[in-house]
């Protein structure tokens, strides 16, 4: 079955088609990066205007690599969480397709597409599994049961991950986004220099990272000028408590909910430290990691098309025919109490 998936949720104007779930045929993606980066962040005004000048060519370069829109199934469109604007220049283009060409259209979850992009390489994997999905946007510990059966462990309480790289780059001048920066910026710097906390919640599964904001913030504030050595160290400092956390407490949980299978997705997910420590960690624990591939990390509708796919294999068409868009979208919390959080010193 191939499917078309439209991703226009945020700042990244894709479209893709991809087969059985599996194999992308074809994927075009254009960045908005540039538009917003005088803005430190996404500007939704913006990102609505030029998703609709730049929808048609990335749909256009997928059909132009797969030969004809005959060859598709059905249609897969983000339709939250998002930035409602952009949402809707998916939603509307997408529904035109599938009455121009006759094929059903089906509205996905982006952080279900996030969840799911590891598996576009990773031919066995299939549910149960715990996932973790990091972005600018979300931060979101999930239980898969079974595929489109997903449950909410823990999120943010405040900004996300990738929101916390975006906004410590801002402070320190760096550009946008914040995260791929720090990330190159952290490799020359020591993590020990400057230390800063590691919000851990105890009693709780979601995180913070607001508060490690306002330490790196405070750092800041006790100097005028910095330079770039010392700010390589801040990154290295700040970068280190925001992974020791995301990969402390994804690991904890994974022990907890008995699960030995854990998939991360999102944009921060490409972050090298990250995914350095996930690996040795899940390795001395007997935990497998599937980590989203680098090209799948950030948005793309590969993992759109994707997710559509194994929705559809489960699930009855009529169950994700609704293409009313949302801004929040939130998996469902877990049935049930869940086992408490062990703190780090207990796990490593
Ligand atoms: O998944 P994504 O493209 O968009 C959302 O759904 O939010 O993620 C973008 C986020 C940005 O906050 C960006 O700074 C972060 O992912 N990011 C990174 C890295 N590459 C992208 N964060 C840390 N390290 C990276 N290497
Ligand atoms: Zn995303």
């Amino acid at each position: 079955m191939n499917i078309l998936g439209i991703e226009t949720s945020c700042d990244e104007t894709a479209a893709a088609v991809v087969e059985d779930g599996r194999r992308i045929l074809a994927s075009a993606i254009s960045s908005q990066i540039k538009l917003h980066a005088p803005y430190f962040g996404v500007v939704p005004e913006l990102a609505s205007r030029a998703h609709v000048t730049l929808l048609n060519a990335v749909i256009e370069a997928c059909l132009k690599k797969i030969g004809s829109p005959h060859r598709l199934d059905a249609i897969a469109v983000t339709v939250g969480p998002g930035l409602v604007g952009s949402l809707l220049v998916g939603k509307m283009t997408a529904q035109t397709l599938g009455w121009a060409w006759n094929r059903p259209v089906f509205g996905v979850n982006h952080i279900e597409g996030h969840l799911l992009s590891p598996i576009l390489l990773e031919k066995d994997l299939r549910p149960p599994f715990l996932g973790l999905v990091v972005s600018g946007g979300h931060t979101e510990l999930i239980l898969a049961k079974k595929w489109g059966v997903y449950y909410r462990i823990g999120r943010t309480r405040d900004d996300a991950a990738g929101e916390a790289f975006d906004k410590v780059a801002k402070l320190m001048n760096l550009g946008y986004p914040g995260g791929p920066i720090i990330d190159a910026l952290a490799k020359k710097g020591d993590p020990s220099r400057f230390s800063f906390p590691r919000p851990w919640l105890p009693h709780s599964w979601d995180f913070s990272f607001s508060g490690l904001k306002t330490a790196v913030l405070y750092r800041l504030r006790g100097k005028n000028r910095w330079s770039m050595a010392e700010k390589q160290h801040i990154c290295a400092g700040f970068q280190q408590a925001v992974v020791d956390v995301l990969v402390g407490k994804t690991l904890a949980a994974a022990r907890a909910v008995e699960l030995n299978r854990i998939v991360v997705g999102g944009g921060v997910a490409a972050n090298s430290l990250l995914r350095k420590e996930f690996m040795e960690k899940a390795n001395r624990l007997g935990i497998q990691v599937l980590l989203s591939p680098l090209s799948l990390c950030t948005d793309n509708a590969a993992m759109i098309a994707a997710a559509a796919y194994f929705k559809l294999k489960t699930h009855p068409s009529s169950a994700f025919r609704s293409l009313r868009v949302r801004s929040q979208s939130p998996f469902p919390p877990t049935p049930g109490p869940l086992p408490g959080v062990p703190l780090p010193s207990d796990l490593f």
